[in-house]
């Protein structure tokens, strides 16, 4: 996976030492529950959740230009056949609630749109977010998605959610207003 830069942020790759960090928010009872997951109960649940997302190879750490610390994740998942044979994918997103409403987001959507239009030449990203969460709604609007249709998927508590799902394609990408430069990629 490649290291993205943007104006205030590292995007690299997650380790197994980024784990006490990765604990400290997702514990928190407002984190993981709007993504869908129930907040982590011991630093050894962590462990195991970065040992999948190291082996997918999919999620980015989330650290500030400033200080090498994992404040969030950021990955884009297959999730299922479809996604797959259509080369699209879903991207997901957490930041720990410290840095709420500082655009971080935004910019650490914006560098992962490039790589996957531009380096991985997907044909199409998803995004979905629940109904109740606003917050990831604005995410969602200011990196130009487009509404496409509800559906609901299973939540960490049993339950059903409904989840409003959006896309941005290769070519609204392509032609779009995202402003590209914005973003630079290492390797
Ligand atoms: C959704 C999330 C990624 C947004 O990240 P962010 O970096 O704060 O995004 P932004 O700074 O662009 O803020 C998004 C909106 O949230 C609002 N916001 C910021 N802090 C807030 C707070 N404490 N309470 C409510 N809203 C808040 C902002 O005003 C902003 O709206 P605006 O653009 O109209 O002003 C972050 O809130 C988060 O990780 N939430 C928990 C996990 C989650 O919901 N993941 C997404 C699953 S689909």
């Amino acid at each position: 996976m490649k290291t993205l830069v943007t104006k205030r942020l590292i995007l690299r790759n997650l380790t197994f030492s980024d784990v006490e960090d990765f604990y400290n928010y997702a514990k928190k009872p407002n984190i993981g529950p709007s993504a869908g997951w129930k907040p982590h109960q011991s630093i050894e649940e962590s462990m195991r959740i970065i040992r999948m997302m190291i082996t997918e190879n999919e999620v980015w750490g989330i650290t500030l230009k400033e200080v090498d610390r994992v404040i969030g994740t950021i990955g884009l998942h297959v999730r299922n056949f479809d996604n797959a044979m259509l080369n699209q994918k879903e991207i997901g997103y957490v930041i720990d609630d410290t840095y709420w409403g500082q655009g971080l987001m935004v910019e650490a959507v914006e560098a992962v749109l490039r790589y996957a239009f531009i380096d991985l030449e997907l044909d199409k990203v998803l995004c979905g977010h629940s109904t109740a969460n606003l917050q990831s709604k604005r995410v969602v609007e200011k990196t130009n998605f487009i509404y496409t249709h509800k559906e609901f998927r299973d939540h960490y508590d049993g339950t059903q959610i409904e989840i409003i799902m959006y896309e941005l394609t290769k070519d609204m990408y392509l032609g779009g207003t995202n402003d590209k430069s914005k973003t630079e990629i290492r390797l």
